[in-house]
């Protein structure tokens, strides 16, 4: 239970981590850009005033000043006439896309990557447009940049969400012990509580019981109470006992489990309440695989299969129906137990398998109904590393599904003293 709780504290962590340092690594990447960017464009203004001043298109002809180069190292620059037609240019990395007026910016991708910027050109003396410079820069370098920032972001998030991963399951060691100290020290607790509760609750059923053998010198009012501390004897008794089953199958462990045969068990427990069952005339029915075959504690399942079953069968009104099934489904046994009788509400799905749970508020102790039964059995799933489902209309009925994983090897191995009794064949019991 606690190394569940521990993952999955581990796992949000992570995730939270996660989200966190990809939101950060894609606000620096968007800035770095956003500004790598803007200087580029910035050094294609200040190249482009360069080309265009001091210059004259005339005839065809470009002329500057002294015939200086402009263009830089990774730079090229493209003087145009009125109508477009490429007159001159300068430098290694010139655009290759043709001249669009319409707009300022152009970026091309091959047969090398450039940023380009296209300016009007207007005679220095006249002020009359003659013509078009677009000037323009490799993008090799600043790909490459942001290529290693990539890497640089990336590699960094994730040595940060390894290193956070090591610090998380130190941090949810320690955040855990203490309550894993107490949720043990609570366990003993319940479970001496109980052991301890066995002796005087045995002495006061004894007496009462003593007591009401020899009733002849009590007045009549006083046997009657002495029939109810006996019946309340009974009932605490049986309270301390559901307890102790509870404290004890949390501490189960399971490296000793034998092989059991689910089949046998639960054949068993159908015809041991098939009685109970016809009482009240409820149509107790059965198809129960030959071959399911388990790890785990017989004394634990039985109590399990039999807190679903009584439940089955207290909850449907006479003349119902109850089926139990069971088979293997992949790796795991299924078994459903399914009633139709008063069901139980959607909002309270949830709420069942907690311990002295009861849609009926008042704890019916005459029937000896604490609300733990289900505690138990879904204590009991888990320890198996299954788990109890249910699914539920009220007023229609319900279905427990009880998901176990199976012992896929052995069902065709010889188990002593299980084999004869169950063979391969199905159980039906109608
Ligand atoms: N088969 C069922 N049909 C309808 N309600 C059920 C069924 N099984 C359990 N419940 C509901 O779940 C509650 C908890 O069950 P359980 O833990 O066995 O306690 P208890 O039977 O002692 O009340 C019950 O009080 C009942 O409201
Ligand atoms: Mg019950």
């Amino acid at each position: 239970m606690f190394q569940k709780i521990r993952y999955q504290l581990l796992l949000s962590n992570l995730i939270v981590l996660t989200i966190i340092l990809t939101a950060f690594a894609i606000t620096v990447r968007i800035t770095f850009a956003y500004s790598i960017n803007q200087q580029l464009i910035d050094r294609l203004n200040t190249l482009a005033r360069a080309a265009a001043t001091g210059i004259d298109i005339e005839d065809g002809e470009v002329e500057t000043d002294d015939d200086e180069v402009i263009a830089g190292q990774n730079q090229g620059v493209q003087w145009f006439d009125v109508e477009g037609e490429l007159l001159a240019q300068q430098g290694e990395y010139p655009l290759t896309l043709p001249l669009d007026i319409n707009q300022s910016l152009q970026k091309q991708t091959s047969p090398y990557p450039a940023q380009g910027l296209t300016t009007p050109v207007n005679d220095d003396a006249s002020g009359k447009f003659v013509g078009y410079v677009r000037v323009s820069e490799s993008l090799t370098e600043v790909q490459s940049i942001t290529r290693r920032l990539d890497l640089g972001l990336g590699g960094g998030v994730l040595v940060a969400l390894v290193l956070s991963g090591f610090g998380g399951i130190w941090l949810t060691r320690q955040a855990m012990q203490p309550i894993e100290e107490n949720f043990q020290r609570l366990q003993q607790f319940t479970s001496d509580a109980s052991h301890e509760l066995r002796s005087p609750l045995m002495a006061i059923k004894t007496n009462a019981a003593v007591a009401l053998k020899y009733s002849e010198g009590i007045r009549s009012k006083d046997v009657e109470k002495f029939q109810m501390i006996g019946s309340a004897a009974n009932q605490m008794t049986w309270l301390t006992e559901r307890l102790l089953i509870l404290a004890r199958t949390d501490k189960v462990t399971q490296p000793d489990w034998e092989p059991i045969n689910l089949s046998s068990i639960l054949s068993k427990l159908v015809l041991f309440y098939k009685p109970y069952a016809l009482q009240k005339k409820i149509d107790f029915t059965s198809q129960i695989a030959g071959n399911l075959y388990l790890r785990g504690d017989k004394v634990l399942l039985i109590q399990l299969f039999t807190n679903l079953i009584k439940n089955a069968i207290y909850y449907t009104p006479s003349r119902g129906m109850v089926e139990i099934t069971a088979k293997i489904a992949g790796s795991n046994l299924i078994i459903k137990v399914q009633d139709n009788g008063i069901g139980i509400a959607p909002e309270y799905l949830e709420k069942i398998f907690e311990r002295f749970w009861r849609a009926e508020k008042s704890r019916s102790y005459k029937a000896k109904k604490f609300g733990l039964g289900l505690a138990i059995a879904q204590t009991i799933a888990q320890k198996h590393d299954g788990l109890i489902t249910v699914n539920s209309q009220l007023g229609k009925g319900s279905c427990f599904t009880t998901r176990l994983p199976g012992l896929e090897k052995l069902k065709n191995q010889s188990i002593a003293g299980n084999r004869e009794q169950t063979g391969n064949r199905e159980y039906r019991n109608k």
